[in-house]
């Protein structure tokens, strides 16, 4: 079967420094596939240029059998690919339910949207509590709720999420790490980006692992969170 995403020697620049040496890899339908590595390795730099916010220098990437190349940013949100940032980038004095509205900009389905947005208060039940509360009095695991359920108001495909466990408490974590697995039973495609190895390893069916620009290590989840080089450069162990 042809994976819904394909990334063909990919490599992006900014001016002279180099971010993105040259990386392949795919991501199959119906499963998650982590980028994991330290800060600086290029993950973000990754998700921006499959988002169309940067050009890449070369490399050839195909989404759902066409090529994404030169596609602008809301036409790849509007084919299917949707990007749930670092930092997660919400409007703090819109309230949730107005984030939910602004991640469907694209959609003219009203009764459509109203359901997707009773889905994410389904999903996450406080966002559903707290919906005419501004964004920016949410806790940071709330608040990555919302940019999880902003994401899905675009009703993607591929969901991309940049660090999602960025900050979180063990627990939140936890719930998250949730999320994303029964997202996935439920049928999204996910490309998950994290520095945290352990918990994305865990859910992954596969992983590639980054450094300074290139992918120096695949396998399935389970594999290589037992791999020798993994566990003592990513899960602290000597
Ligand atoms: N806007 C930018 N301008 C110049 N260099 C950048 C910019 N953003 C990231 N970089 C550099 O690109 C490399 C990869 O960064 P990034 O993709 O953010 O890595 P990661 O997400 O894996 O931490 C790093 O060396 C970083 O300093
Ligand atoms: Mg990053």
């Amino acid at each position: 079967m042809t994976p819904l995403l394909e990334v063909e020697d990919l490599r992006v620049a900014y001016g002279k420094i180099e971010a993105v040496k040259g990386i392949s890899f795919t991501v199959p339908a119906g499963q998650v596939v982590t980028l994991i590595g330290t800060n600086g390795a290029g993950k973000t730099t990754t998700l921006r240029t499959l988002s169309g916010l940067l050009t890449p220098r070369t490399g050839k990437i195909t989404f759902d059998g066409h090529p994404l190349n030169g596609v602008p940013a809301h036409k790849i949100v509007e084919r299917g690919l949707a990007h749930s940032p670092e930092g997660r980038r919400l409007f703090p004095r819109l309230t949730i339910a107005e984030n939910l509205q602004l991640g469907a900009f694209l959609r003219k389905d009203t009764a459509g949207i109203t359901r997707d947005i009773q889905r994410v208060y389904d999903l996450f039940p406080i966002l559903g509590e707290r919906r005419r509360q501004p964004s920016g009095t949410l806790s940071g695991g709330e608040q990555q709720m919302l940019a999880m359920g902003r994401a899905l108001m675009s009703r993607p495909k591929l969901l991309m999420l940049d660090e999602p466990s960025m900050g979180l408490s063990p627990i939140m974590m936890q719930k998250i790490m949730d999320t994303i697995r029964e997202l996935r039973t439920q049928g999204t495609t996910i490309l998950l980006v994290e520095q945290n190895a352990q918990a994305a390893l865990s859910l992954a069916d596969e992983g590639h692992v980054m450094e300074t620009g290139r992918i120096v290590l695949s396998g399935t989840g389970a594999h290589l969170l037992h791999d020798a080089s993994v566990r003592k450069a990513y899960l602290g162990e000597d």
